[in-house]
C-alpha cells in the first residue's frame, strides 16, 4: 500500500456508476473509502455494482480472494453527509447540476476538516462556480475521471483560478497512488478530453442523422479503421446521451463555436428517454432480446 494513499481518506458523493468506479478503484489501492448518498437505495445498488466487479477481478484471478474481502471491507456506504467529516479528500460525483453541486459544495464545506481537499468529477461545469460556494477555493479542483472507472487509467486534474500547487500536489499524488495517470487542464468547459472527443462524437451523430451511413458501419468504421476500442455511437450510449448532451450544451455556451452544438437528433433522443445503454436504448437497442439476436 502507497504512503500517499494511507494519508488520503477518501469520501466519495453520489453512489452512480462513476462514484462507485472511483470508490472501487480507491479502495483497490488501499484507501479507506467513505460512500454517501441520501437515499438507501442507491448505496444498496452501488454496493452491490462494487460486489460484482470485485467478484469478476477474484474469477479472473486479479485479486485473491482475502485482496477482494479487504477491498470491500475498506469501504463504507452512508445516507449520512457528516459522516464524510473524517475524509481528508471528498470527491462530488452527482448528475451533472450546477446548481446541485454547488449546494453540495457548501454544505460539504461546512462538514470537512479544514485541510480536507474538495473536488468534482464534473466533465464540464467550470470549478471556479463550486470553489466559490467554499470557504476553501485553494482546496477545490476538478478530478475528472473516465468510464469505466476501474479500466481506464487517465485523471484530469483541473486546476482552478484559486487552486494552490500543493492542492495540485496531492491530487497529482492521489492519482499515481490509485494507479491513474494525471494530466493538468485549466479549469474550461470540456477541459482536455472532451474538448477533443465531442466534436468527433457530434460529427458521428451528424453522419447518421443525415443518412450518410448506418449506426453499425460507422461504428465498425472507426473500430477498424482508426483502432479505437468502440466506434463513435456505441461509445455515445455507453455514456449516455444525456450526460453527452449536458456536455455539448456546456461547450457551447463556454466557446460558442458550432462543432460543440447538440444536433437536433441528441435532443429528441434525449426527450424520447433514449438515453443508451441505461435505459435500455439509443443509437442501439440493448433490450435481452436485441442483445441475443446480434451475431
Ligand atoms: N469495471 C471493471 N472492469 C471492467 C469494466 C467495468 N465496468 N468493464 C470492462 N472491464 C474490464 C474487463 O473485465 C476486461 O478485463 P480483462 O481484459 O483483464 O479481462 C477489460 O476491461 C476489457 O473488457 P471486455 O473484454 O469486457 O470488453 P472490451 O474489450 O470491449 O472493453 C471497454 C470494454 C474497456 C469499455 C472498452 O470498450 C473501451 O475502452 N471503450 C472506450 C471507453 C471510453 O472511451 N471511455 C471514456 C468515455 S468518456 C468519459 O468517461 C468522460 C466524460 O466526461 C463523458
Amino acid at each position: 500500500m502507497s504512503d500517499h494513499v494511507s494519508i488520503e481518506s477518501v469520501g466519495v458523493v453520489g453512489a452512480g456508476f462513476m462514484g462507485s468506479g472511483i470508490a472501487e478503484s480507491s479502495a483497490r489501492a488501499g484507501a479507506r473509502v467513505l460512500v454517501y448518498e441520501p437515499q438507501q437505495a442507491p448505496l444498496d445498488r452501488s454496493r452491490e455494482a462494487i460486489s460484482t466487479s470485485v467478484a469478476k477481478a477474484v474469477s479472473k484471478g486479479k485479486l485473491s480472494d482475502d485482496e477482494g474481502n479487504a477491498l470491500l471491507a475498506r469501504i463504507d456506504w452512508t445516507t449520512d453527509l457528516g459522516a464524510l467529516s473524517a475524509s481528508t479528500l471528498v470527491i462530488e460525483a452527482v448528475v451533472e447540476d450546477e446548481d446541485v453541486k454547488r449546494e453540495l459544495f457548501g454544505r460539504l464545506d461546512a462538514v470537512l476538516g479544514p485541510d480536507a481537499l474538495l473536488a468534482s468529477n464534473t466533465s464540464s461545469i467550470p470549478i471556479a462556480q463550486l470553489a466559490a460556494a467554499t470557504s476553501r477555493p485553494d482546496r477545490v479542483l476538478g478530478l475528472h475521471f473516465f468510464s469505466p472507472v476501474p479500466v481506464m487509467k487517465l485523471v484530469e486534474i483541473v486546476v482552478a483560478l484559486d487552486t494552490s500547487d500543493a492542492t495540485v500536489a496531492r491530487a497529482q499524488a492521489f492519482a499515481t497512488a490509485i494507479g491513474k495517470t494525471a494530466v493538468r487542464t485549466k479549469d474550461r468547459s470540456g477541459f482536455i478530453v472532451n474538448m477533443l472527443l465531442v466534436p468527433y462524437l457530434m460529427a458521428a451523430v451528424r453522419m447518421y442523422e443525415e443518412g450518410f451511413a448506418s449506426a453499425e458501419d460507422i461504428d465498425v468504421a472507426m473500430q477498424l479503421g482508426a483502432g479505437h476500442p468502440m466506434g463513435p455511437l456505441t461509445l455515445a450510449d455507453f455514456i449516455g446521451l444525456d450526460v453527452l448532451y449536458a456536455v455539448c450544451n456546456s461547450l457551447y455556451e463556454e466557446f460558442k463555436r458550432d462543432e460543440y452544438a447538440p444536433p437536433p437528433l441528441m435532443k429528441r433522443m434525449v426527450a424520447a428517454g433514449r438515453l443508451g445503454r441505461k435505459s435500455g436504448r439509443g443509437f442501439y437497442d440493448y433490450s435481452p432480446a436485441a442483445v441475443a439476436a446480434r451475431p
